[in-house]
């Protein structure tokens, strides 16, 4: 029994691959196999010599049938190893062949904008997207039954039952943050504001976001003519245009006391905007001597300082300067369309060297 023994393990550990190790299994513990030849023989034996060679066969049996098994799996994880050894696969992409993106026109004018008032020494400030309506409305003069919030077509964040946090909306202007900047820093003030504001419209002019920059300034002994002039050298600036006219038509927003929408003088040739000439006149944006309740709200004195603001639409500036026709392309993402009114991103848009391109 230890010679049939010593047989089959070596030639179990001799094996090469499955097929070799199957033949060894047969011929050892197979139907015919030698050990399973030996079994059939216990039936001839006496009562005594079958309770010493039974167990014995039976040991002999799961010890091949076990080496059997561990000769399996290691046959099988060398395979595995050679396998990962020979095929050999690279996974990295080549680089695209159009590496560079494009700015989209909502960044080029905000970026425009910015290096334009930055020059009259005005700082950009931010503010959150989701305010509290404290912030959108009340602090601007807008309390809660005013007839401006219906018109807003606000967004109104959803309010779990039983929270008690003041109501949040999405904002639908860049005017809250007048009131977080004076919070902030006190009068004076000297900032713009650009960045993203929400309604619920949609057509060929209006899209749920779009983008407005504010202006704002506090000090003492400001007056619309300071708001004129900085308006004005903003437009010709924007437009790259030596003479620009504005007209400011009495207005109202709750927020400003006087208010004034402006209006750019220009013609339209073909399509093509020109400003500063013409007979036409195109409205802006909207603007205003802050009301003393909105620099109270902000903690500053209205009986010490005075403001003006002011608020613009970028995608609506960025449409007539680059003569895009409709906003919605503007938040479509077609790669098409970004390509076409894209800008490279390389170029900063600076008043010494150009504002584009
Ligand atoms: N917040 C106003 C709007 O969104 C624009 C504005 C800003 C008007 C500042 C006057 C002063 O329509």
């Amino acid at each position: 029994m230890q010679e049939l023994r010593d047989k089959y393990i070596s030639a179990i550990a001799e094996a090469e691959d499955e097929a070799a190790l199957e033949s060894v299994r047969l011929a050892a513990v197979g139907k015919k196999g030698e050990v399973s030849l030996k079994m059939r023989e216990l039936g001839k034996m006496t009562p005594e010599e079958r309770q010493t060679v039974g167990p014995a066969l039976n040991a002999l049996k799961e010890e091949v049938n076990s080496a059997i098994a561990a000769r399996k799996t290691a046959l099988a994880d060398a395979a595995l190893e050679e396998r990962l050894r020979a095929e050999w696969l690279d996974v990295t992409l080549p680089a695209r062949r159009r590496g560079q993106g494009t700015l989209h026109p909502v960044s080029q004018v905000t970026e425009e904008v910015t290096a334009i008032f930055a020059d009259m020494g005005f700082a950009v400030a931010e503010g959150p997207r989701v305010d509290t309506d404290w912030y959108n409305f009340d602090a601007l003069n807008i309390p809660s039954h005013h007839p401006a919030r219906a018109e807003m077509d606000t967004f109104y964040m959803h309010r779990a039952e039983g929270d008690n946090r003041p109501p949040h909306v999405l904002r639908t202007h860049t005017s809250p943050v007048q009131v977080r900047t004076m919070e902030k820093t006190g009068a004076p003030v000297r900032i713009i504001c650009p960045g993203g504001v929400y309604r619920a419209d949609y057509d060929q002019t209006h899209t749920p976001m779009f983008h407005q920059v504010e202006g704002l300034v506090v000090d003492k002994d400001i007056s619309m003519a300071h708001l004129k002039w900085v308006l004005e050298e903003f437009v010709k600036a924007f437009f790259n245009v030596e003479h620009a006219e504005l007209r400011f038509r009495a207005s109202h927003f709750p927020f400003t006391e006087p208010s004034a929408e402006v209006d750019l003088r220009c013609s339209w040739d073909k399509g093509q905007l020109k400003v500063g000439e013409g007979d036409d006149w195109m409205e802006i944006l909207g603007s205003g001597m802050v009301h003393p309740k909105v620099l109270a709200a902000g903690g500053i004195d209205p009986e010490a300082y005075q403001g003006f603001a002011f608020g613009m639409g970028i995608d609506r500036i960025a449409m007539l300067k680059y003569g895009i026709p409709d906003l919605r392309a503007f938040f479509d993402s077609d790669l098409r369309w970004l390509r076409h009114y894209g800008f490279t991103a390389l170029d900063q848009p600076t008043l010494h060297g150009g504002l584009a391109r």
